[in-house]
């Protein structure tokens, strides 16, 4: 288990003596410490990462690209230790640790095959005087700040096509979840990457680090994945740099359901939609839009869905849902159930918490939930769904958009055609149309609204990490 800095390629400790404790969510037990990184610490990384990526940046495409490949395949090669480190920084259920290593070494497998395609053009100016070339220089270091609800995924979602595009990069992992991203690191250098190009230096001290390193001269780009809230500050503090960035934030996914969907289907959709990782995604189901013809069947077989969950440490491979990742979650989560309840929610299952050790919740269907209660305001992050049902389609279409978030949206409906036509008019970057996924480093991942700001995956997201130059000439 790496507890160290990354710095340059070298694993140190930190400049002070500082260690964070990474507490294991099913227990609330210390799995270990690991170094405590300074906003020196920041700054002789940002320096590393600029001494690496001149070289790098020179490298031939086809060299980076297999270099990218072999991350891919050495990540699955070693899936069952990473999982194991997800598990017990996260709690999430073996199942689901696997399927996140699986998804994270498909974005360096991914963009090892845009990284020798990222394109440019050649016009002549409408004048006939120059012709117009263009092409796609990386941007330099990149600053990566990644969330502890994907340790693996979240990082290498941003790191592969900044590594394919020609970045060195410098990520601070989160506190709660920092063992898998140091190991991760390991991994890539033993599969190739040049040392200095990934710096990891996780920290108590989030502020003056991010302070630190936002200000370092080379540092070009801040690609960040979290809350809305955290987006925001960051945002401004980038401003002050002028940095480009990419933020991808908050949301609050409706999901919709007509009378003449499969209801059978659905509930299968929405178990995913809703409980994939513990319940814990951005992209996850918040409110569950039902129409009345079908509200109380829907929200009877959910219940019974949510009454078979077996929550627990995810080291047992019969658990489908693990803790939450700490007490304060479990707060917030119940806080915002209970006052549903409250304003007249019925309990279909569940409905508090779990007492004793951990930080488990239990999985829970909310009936006759109103559109203006706190709960379908806020985004849950937790094993929890309210129901609202539903008679006039505009009005619910209304209240489905009614929120400032955007980044996912489901909807279900045997009639293909009033499905599409639905999912246009979600506001929301992504739309699961009778599917209870979105989530492929094929597509572009992002949201509308405060839910973000450009996209990861898919054809766009290595451009995410290129500047564009234009030179005017003829010859
Ligand atoms: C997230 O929750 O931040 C990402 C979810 C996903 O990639 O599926």
């Amino acid at each position: 288990m790496r507890n160290e800095l990354l710095i340059g390629g070298v694993w140190r400790q930190g400049s002070e003596d500082g260690r964070i404790a990474v507490l294991d969510p099913a227990t609330d037990e210390v799995v270990t410490e690991v170094a405590d990184g300074t906003p020196a610490d920041a700054i002789a990384a940002c320096d590393a990462a600029e001494a690496a990526q001149v070289k790098w940046a020179a490298t031939a495409p086809r060299v980076r690209s297999e270099i990218l490949r072999s991350c891919w395949q050495t990540l699955v090669d070693h899936t069952d230790e990473l999982a194991s480190l997800i598990v017990r920084e996260h709690g999430k259920p073996m199942a689901d640790a696997k399927g996140e290593i699986t998804y994270a070494a498909e974005f360096f497998r991914w963009n090892a095959e845009e990284t020798v395609r990222i394109r440019g053009e050649i016009g002549t100016a409408p004048s006939g005087a120059n012709k117009i070339i263009v092409h796609h220089p990386p941007v330099g270091v990149v600053l990566m700040v990644t969330p502890w609800n994907f340790p693996a995924a979240m990082i290498t979602r941003k790191l592969a096509p900044a590594l394919g595009a020609g970045n060195a990069v410098v990520i601070k992992p989160p506190r709660e979840a920092p063992l898998t991203a140091l190991r991760i690191a390991d991994l890539l250098q033993e599969a190739g990457v040049p040392g200095g190009l990934v710096n990891v230096v996780p920290t108590s001290t989030s502020g003056a680090w991010f302070d630190a390193a936002v200000d370092h001269r080379a540092v070009r780009m801040l690609s960040f994945t979290g809350s809305t809230e955290v987006g925001r500050v960051l945002l401004r503090r980038a401003a002050d740099r002028v940095l480009k960035t990419v933020m991808e934030l908050g949301g609050n996914a409706p999901f919709i359901v007509f009378d003449d969907a499969d209801v059978d289907a659905a509930v299968q959709g929405a178990m995913v939609a809703k409980m994939r990782h513990s319940a814990e995604t951005c992209t996850a189901a918040n409110r569950f839009y039902a129409e009345a013809g079908v509200a109380d069947e829907f929200t009877t077989k959910f219940a019974a869905a949510m009454a078979e969950v077996k929550i627990g440490s995810g080291f047992d491979e019969t658990v489908t849902c693990g803790p939450l990742i700490n007490k304060k979650a479990v707060d917030d989560v119940d806080g915002l159930v209970q006052s549903a309840i409250s304003a007249g929610a019925s309990v279909a299952v569940g409905g508090s918490r779990v007492a004793g050790a951990g930080c488990f919740y239990q999985p829970t269907v909310l009936g006759n939930v109103s559109h203006d209660s706190p709960i379908a305001a806020a985004e849950i992050f937790g094993p929890v769904a309210p129901v609202i049902p539903f008679t006039d389609h505009e009005e619910m279409i209304r209240q489905a958009n009614d929120t400032e978030m955007g980044l996912t949206g489901y909807v279900y409906t045997r009639d293909l055609a009033k499905g599409l036509r639905t999912s246009e008019r979600i506001q929301a970057g992504m739309i699961g149309l009778n599917r209870g996924a979105v989530s492929d480093p094929a597509a572009p991942f992002g949201g509308m609204k405060q839910s973000g700001l450009g996209r990861e995956g898919s054809g766009e997201g290595i451009y995410e990490f290129c500047e564009t130059q234009y030179i005017a000439t003829s010859w």
